[in-house]
Order: C-alpha cells, then structure tokens, then sequence
C-alpha cells in the first residue's frame, strides 16, 4: 500500500501544520480578499451556458458579482455586475440571453459588450456623461477547457501559465465534449478552506465513506503537486480497498459496470482484483463503437478516478465520462459561511462515432444516471440552492459521499472555534492541504508585505 508523491515543483514537501485563525478570523478573511481572490485565476462557468451573442451569467464571488457574456464578435467577457451611474446590482437574473442590460434603477443601457448605450434625460448632466468612462468594468477573462474564468488581477499572468502542466494532463479527458446534467449550491457553515481540505486527502474515507472499498482503491494512490498551490490525484478505479477483506462476488458497483461494458460479472467471481484490468481492455476495445473518444487516455486513466485541484477553490473530480466540479465560494462578510457548488457533467456519446446507442460506460459509481446519446430534448437544468440541513434531513442529496461531507463540515469549523484547538496536524496523507495552504501562505505573505493592495 503506498501513495507515490510526484512533486512538479522545486520547493521540498514537508508537512508543517498551521494556525486555526484563517478559518475563523475577519481581517485574515479581509487579507485573503486582496491577496488570494484578487489575485487567482477563478473558474466563473461553463463556456455551454454562452452559445449566442448577448447570452450571459452572473458569477457570485463573495463580495463581488460579475455578469460574463458572450459579446457581439462572439468574444467571452466579464465584468463587474455594477452599474456605473449610482452602483446598482446591473443583472439580477442568475442567466440568460438580453439584446442588452438596462439598470432598473434610472434605465443606464450597456449592450452586451459593456459599453454605456443609453442615458435617459442625458441633457439634464451637467457635466455631461463620458460614455466610454462610465462603461462597464470589465475583469481579465479567459477560456480553457470549456470553462470561463475570470481574475480580478488587472495583470494577471496568462490562465495557461497559471494552470502550467496541469492543462495537458487533463487534456484528454476532452471536458468541453461534456454535458451540464446536475447544477446544485449548498449553503455551508464553514469556511470555504475547510471544504478544499476535505477535498485534498483520502485519509477520511475509510471511516467517513465506508462504501467507498466496493469501487475504489484508496491506499494505493497518487499525488501530484504542482507551481502555484494546484494538486492532483490518481485512484485506481473499478476495484476494491485492498486495506478490507477481498470479497468473492464482484461488488455491486463492479458488476454494475461490468454490465455496462457487456462482461458477465460471474466471470469474475474468485477474481476480484482482475476486474480493473478487464475494464481496461475491454473499454479499449468497445470505447470508439459506443461513441467514446479513448485514444488519449493510457489504460490507467480507462479505470481510474482523478482528482485535480485547481487554486484556490476548484476541485474537479473525474473520470473518462464524468465529471464533478466542486466549488466552495467565499460569504460576503462571515470567515464561518460559504457557498458550495456541485456541477455535474457527462460524457455522453458522440454520434460521429459510436455505431449503436448504448449506455454511458461510466465507473457507476454515484455518477448521475444518463444513457446514451445527448437526448433530443436536452434542456440545461435549472441550479438548484439549498441549506446544508435539506441535506441532513434528506430532502436533498448530493450523492451519499457528498451529503456525508457536507453533514460534517459544520462540525469542523464549530471544532475549529474551541478555545481547545490551537493548530492543525496533518500526516503525509494530507499532503495536498499543506501544499495547498502553503501557496495560500505565500499569497498572503507577498500581498501584506507589498502594502496590502487595493
Ligand atoms: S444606478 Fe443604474 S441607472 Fe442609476
Ligand atoms: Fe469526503
């Protein structure tokens, strides 16, 4: 049982444990505004939700709100969701399409390229109104992957430099072919960094997702660290934890996906741990027939289930046909708040290919059940928003992993708060939280020490 570190960048690993005061403190919570939002390339949505001329959505940050849209030359652009008249909230429609944005306070017009159109009584300004200065403000925005993300750095470093070896890495998994099937916002009593912590180690599954050993081998995994606080990680897939007693019988996820692929799952009774392989071959062998896009990945990526963490708050957790993006959002004002969003994309199958209709070959896991080709009358799905004790009372799931995470994590940041905790201790196991945090550290340092910001 061994987790292999590859570390991609030139500082050493070494675990040095932190304070409890950045997930509790306002000033830290102030600090951190300037110096990791303000800074950090943030993914802000889907590239699919702006197909036309003039579609849009608003991205909730915090303290801020920007309005991305997709602007007459079919340009992507963000800006400030803020009138510049008297700073009105300018959209206030979570998405959509509009010819262009008329401030419902005193009807100040912008098209969608952000440029001030329309001044009602326009005369009646004595100093007269400079159109081009009180246009919208626009932020730094970027497009990779199907993804927009935006950086409120006016001179940011470019997205692909920030993201550095990770872009290849995950190029083949071809996430701009992936549909939006599932869009869900939680409300959370904790801090944003303690979602990103439970994000970044495998050490809580054994206890908190016993379910976890029917589908994936958690003891033998892989960490990636990378330049500017990034991590990743590989976990075999379509097996179980060797750390339980091997069953017989596949488990029941196993022979789900077995089916799925055409394989009888009594041939593997007495041949558990073969599994993984099979799902390898025979991917490979059926893949491009049922429509999938195969050639990039190497037989391990077929099987496995990675997890990439993109600083600051990013974690995408995937494999050939699915993917979740989880994202925990900074509250406005409270270090104990946050807003937590679980989007859910599939693979479907791609018609040019695939020589029959068939079922997603997904792990099976607790991917959200689609078969098939993208269905004729696919609809975006509206986001749902809901309070993490919807989750507790069962009135709304995330997958039974996720709602075990949630129910938890409001534990943590109350713990957090005891006059009784002083400073994490974390095991080789967490090394992704350190790394994570010690870019966090670095961030925060050079920012204070360069006089704060603006
Ligand atoms: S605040 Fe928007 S038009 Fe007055
Ligand atoms: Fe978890």
């Amino acid at each position: 049982m061994t987790i292999e570190i590859v570390n991609h960048t030139d500082q050493p690993v070494e675990i040095r444990n932190f304070d409890k005061n950045r997930y509790l403190d306002t000033a830290q919570m102030d600090a951190e505004w300037r110096n990791i939002w303000g800074r950090s390339w943030l993914l802000a949505g889907l590239v699919s939700d702006l197909q036309q001329p003039g579609d849009f959505f608003v991205f909730d940050m915090g303290r801020e709100q920007f309005l991305i849209t997709r602007t007459r030359n079919s340009g992507i652009q963000g800006f400030y969701n803020v009138c510049q008249h008297r700073g009105n909230r300018l959209v206030t429609a979570e998405r959509g399409h509009a010819d262009n944005f008329r401030c419902a306070y005193h009807a100040w017009t912008y098209n969608v390229d952000g440029e001030l159109a329309i001044v009602p009584y326009e005369e009646r300004f004595a100093q007269g109104v400079p159109c081009a200065e009180r246009s919208l403000k626009p932020v730094a925005t970027e497009v990779w992957a199907g993804f927009v993300f935006i950086c409120m750095d006016p001179e940011p470093i470019p997205l692909q430099t920030y993201l550095g070896p990770v872009v290849q890495m995950l190029e083949p998994y071809r996430f701009a072919h992936m549909t939006l099937v599932e869009d869900q916002t939680v409300h959370l009593q904790c801090n944003w960094k303690a979602v990103v912590d439970n994000f970044s180690e495998l050490y809580h599954v054994d206890f908190l997702h016993p379910q976890h050993k029917r589908m994936v081998d958690c003891c033998n995994d892989t960490v990636h660290l990378f330049e500017h606080g990034h991590t990743g990680l590989a976990v075999p897939g379509a097996t179980v934890n060797p750390r339980f007693p091997v069953p017989e019988q596949p488990t029941d996820i196993q022979t789900a996906q077995l089916l799925s692929l055409g394989l009888d799952p009594d041939d593997f009774r007495g041949r558990v741990m073969d599994i993984r392989r099979a799902v390898q071959e025979r991917k490979r062998e059926i893949g491009k027939a049922r429509g999938m896009h195969y050639d990039g990945l190497d037989d391990a990526q077929l099987s496995d289930v990675w997890q990439y963490n993109l600083f600051p708050n990013v974690i995408f957790s995937f494999t050939p046909e699915h993917l979740w993006i989880l994202r925990p959002r900074p509250d406005a004002s409270d270090p104990a708040r946050c807003q937590f969003d679980k989007i859910s994309l599939v693979m479907f199958a791609d018609p040019e290919l695939a020589e029959e209709s068939s079922e997603i070959l997904g792990p099976g896991r607790d991917a959200v059940s689609v078969d098939g080709f993208i269905p004729a009358d696919y609809r975006r799905p509206r986001r749902d928003v809901f309070n993490y004790d919807a989750v507790i009372a069962g009135e709304k799931t995330m997958t039974d992993t996720i709602d075990q995470d949630v129910e938890l994590l409001g534990g943590v940041q109350a713990g957090m708060a005891s006059a009784a905790f002083d400073t994490t201790w974390l095991n080789d196991d967490e090394m992704r939280i350190q790394h994570f945090h010690n870019e966090w550290e670095r961030l925060m340092a050079e920012g204070e020490a360069g006089g704060g910001g603006g």
